[in-house]
């Protein structure tokens, strides 16, 4: 008797054990054409970012954790909720950019940046570098590596800015896992970077000299610009082609109130300012002067 007891109440457990291993789905809800639209019409308004219908899948499968985080049964009643709260908006644009980046990405920019910009400028006030759109900060910070390597200690700075909080948290901190060193030579590994031991083992750190030069900012390039001051040259490399032709030209010609004349703008490989900005000059492809 007690032993059939036994056996019932161990199937009994292994059912409840069961149950707990494998949750029932709380989010197999779909991405009806109509809440798609939605999503579409709140990241063009708010980042600028032109979604096509072609990336369906990719918004559905990014926000579906946030539907699964607040228990919400449907993309409808979490867009309700992105009405009622400016924060989950942030989650959720964090969530639709593409932040992709890498160190010395596009390396040609840096190898204009120092021998037709560093190498021939007089010395005088303060150089100011601004990387737009920056990502986890790995522009930002090959910047500072090359102008550590020109400028030393002379005056300079660096702002990298992003609408995205996330990633700005991690541009800040200048924290990375080994796997993301690919771009950086072992002559710069060796002079800007440290490697992490104890709980940071398998990261490697920007020094904290390098990281001084470099002021992290959260600011949206589709809204007005805050007072970020002049600069020498800007970098506004692989955003532009989320934008429609319109907001790329809004984009453009609030940043150029904000290059010094005689300065340079430069742009990803893959993107062109053509039609875009008049009264600029073009140095090279995708490097542009204000005259
Ligand atoms: C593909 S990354 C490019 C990073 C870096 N510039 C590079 O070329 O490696 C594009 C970045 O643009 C940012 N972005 C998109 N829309 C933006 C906006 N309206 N204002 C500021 N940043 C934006 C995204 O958050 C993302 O980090």
């Amino acid at each position: 008797m007690a032993q059939r007891a036994d056996t019932r109440d161990l199937a009994r457990a292994n059912v409840a054990g069961r149950r707990k291993r494998f949750p029932p789905i709380m989010n197999d809800a779909s991405l009806n054409d109509s809440e798609f639209a939605r999503f579409q019409q709140m990241i063009f308004s708010t980042a600028g970012i032109s979604m096509t219908s072609a990336k369906k899948t990719l918004v559905a499968g990014r926000l579906a954790k946030r539907l699964k985080h607040h228990g919400l049964g449907s993309y409808g009643e979490y867009f309700q909720l992105l009405s009622r709260s400016r924060e989950e908006v942030q989650v959720a644009v964090d969530l639709l950019t593409t932040n992709e980046t890498y160190f010395f990405r596009e390396p040609k920019h840096f190898d204009f940046l120092r021998e037709r910009i560093l190498l021939p400028r007089p010395p005088g006030r303060p150089f100011r570098v601004w990387s737009a759109a920056c990502s986890s900060g790995e522009e930002p910070y090959t910047l500072a590596m090359v102008l550590a390597e020109h400028l030393g200690e002379a005056a300079w700075e660096i702002l990298g800015s992003d609408i995205s909080t996330r990633v700005l948290e991690t541009a800040r901190t200048g924290l990375y896992p080994m796997e993301r060193m690919r771009g950086l030579a072992p002559a710069a590994l060796r002079a800007h970077c440290l490697k992490g031991v104890g709980s940071q083992e398998g990261c490697f750190m920007i020094d904290p000299a390098l990281r001084r030069r470099v002021r992290f900012s959260q600011i949206n390039l589709n809204e007005s610009l805050p007072d970020v001051g002049e600069f020498d040259v800007i970098f506004l490399r692989n955003v532009m082609i989320y934008f429609q032709t319109e907001t790329k030209r809004q984009v453009v010609s609030r940043l150029l109130t904000k290059l010094r004349t005689g300065g340079f703008f430069i742009v990803g490989h893959s993107e062109s300012l053509n039609g875009l900005a008049q009264g600029l000059e073009t140095v090279a492809p995708s490097i542009y002067r204000k005259p």
